[in-house]
Formats: structure tokens, C-alpha cells, sequence
């Protein structure tokens, strides 16, 4: 008989469950979310996976991050699949993004690109990735996608 196939749902987080995604993003050091972000939460059968976010910053522009698949979930594409969700969900224009160095070719495959140093990067942006860059060990890369190259 065939393997049954894992089922995957992704969801926006309930409000009442923030606290739960805060301490979850404490334990890999991620900053907190305020009750303002786009939270997503994905779901095998009944078990949360993973988590991931979006920060709007303005009505069109936003910051997508806060990735955090749980350690006995990794591996299977889920992360993939939670940036592609929150791109098509947030309902923002433009989003940035400071991933690890190492996972540069994850958010290239779903349309992020290096952002090009002369080009606009809101102040809050800028002001994260200086901090994540002095604050992680690994080295944080600032992406973006969508219509930059406009006034933000
Ligand atoms: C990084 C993380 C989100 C990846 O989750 P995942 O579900 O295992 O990733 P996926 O299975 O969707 O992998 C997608 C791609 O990213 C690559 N990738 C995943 N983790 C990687 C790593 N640590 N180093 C390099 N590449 C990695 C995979 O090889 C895969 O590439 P492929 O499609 O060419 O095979 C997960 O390991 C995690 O939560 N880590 C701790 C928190 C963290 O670092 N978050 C990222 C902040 S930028």
C-alpha cells in the first residue's frame, strides 16, 4: 500500500497564540513579533512546523522574515514553501528581506535579489540589518523583490 502523504497546511497565526510564536522565536534568538506582523504557521498534520513572518512598512512595502522551521521538520522544503506563501499572502508590493548568507539561493528562488547598494532601503531596514550583522555570527545579506528603485 502507498505511504500515506503528510499533509501541510500554512495558516496565519491565530492572535492568541503570539506569545507561543515569541517564545518559539526566542529560542533561536529572533526578535519578537508585535501583534502588527503578518504572522504565518505551518502545520504538519496537527503539529506546528515552522513559522515565518512579514512586517509591513508601509501600505506597500514590507520587511519578510522571522523564518524558523522547527528542528525535526528541516529539510523537507518547508521553509521554500513558507517564503512563497507569505510573498503571495502579505499583500505588499515590495518586500525586503536580511537572510544568512548561507540561505541566499532559498529566497533567490522565490524572486529575491541582492539589493543594489545605491538603491532605496527604508531607514528601518537599513537600521535591522546593520544590527543583525553586528548582533549574529553568520553574515546577513540585505534582498529585496518587487518595484524597488522607487521612492519608499
Ligand atoms: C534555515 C531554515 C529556515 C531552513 O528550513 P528548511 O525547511 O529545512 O528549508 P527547506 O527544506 O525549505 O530548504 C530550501 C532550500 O534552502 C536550502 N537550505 C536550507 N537550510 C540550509 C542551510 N542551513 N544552509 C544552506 N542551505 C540551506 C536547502 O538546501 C534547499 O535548497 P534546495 O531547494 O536547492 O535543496 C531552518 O533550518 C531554520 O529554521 N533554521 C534556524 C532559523 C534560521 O536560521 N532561519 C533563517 C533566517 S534567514
Amino acid at each position: 500500500m502507498a505511504e500515506q502523504a503528510v499533509s501541510l497546511q500554512i495558516k496565519r497565526l491565530d492572535p492568541s497564540e503570539l506569545a507561543w510564536a515569541n517564545e518559539r522565536y526566542a529560542e533561536v534568538d529572533f526578535l519578537p513579533s508585535p501583534a502588527t506582523d503578518f504572522v504565518a504557521v505551518v502545520f504538519v498534520g496537527d503539529n506546528p512546523a515552522a513559522l515565518g513572518r512579514v512586517t509591513q512598512l508601509t501600505a506597500t512595502v514590507g520587511e519578510l522574515g522571522g523564518m524558523y522551521v522547527f528542528p525535526e521538520f528541516r529539510g523537507s522544503g518547508i521553509a521554500k514553501q513558507l517564503v512563497d506563501y507569505l510573498v503571495a499572502e502579505c499583500g505588499l508590493d515590495t518586500l525586503f528581506c536580511l537572510p544568512f548568507e548561507k540561505l541566499h539561493d532559498l529566497y533567490a528562488a522565490s524572486g529575491f535579489l541582492l539589493h543594489p547598494p545605491n538603491d532605496i532601503v527604508p531607514e528601518k531596514v537599513l537600521s535591522k540589518h546593520a544590527w543583525c550583522n553586528l548582533h549574529y555570527p553568520d553574515r546577513v545579506l540585505l534582498m529585496s523583490r518587487g518595484s524597488t528603485g522607487r521612492p519608499i
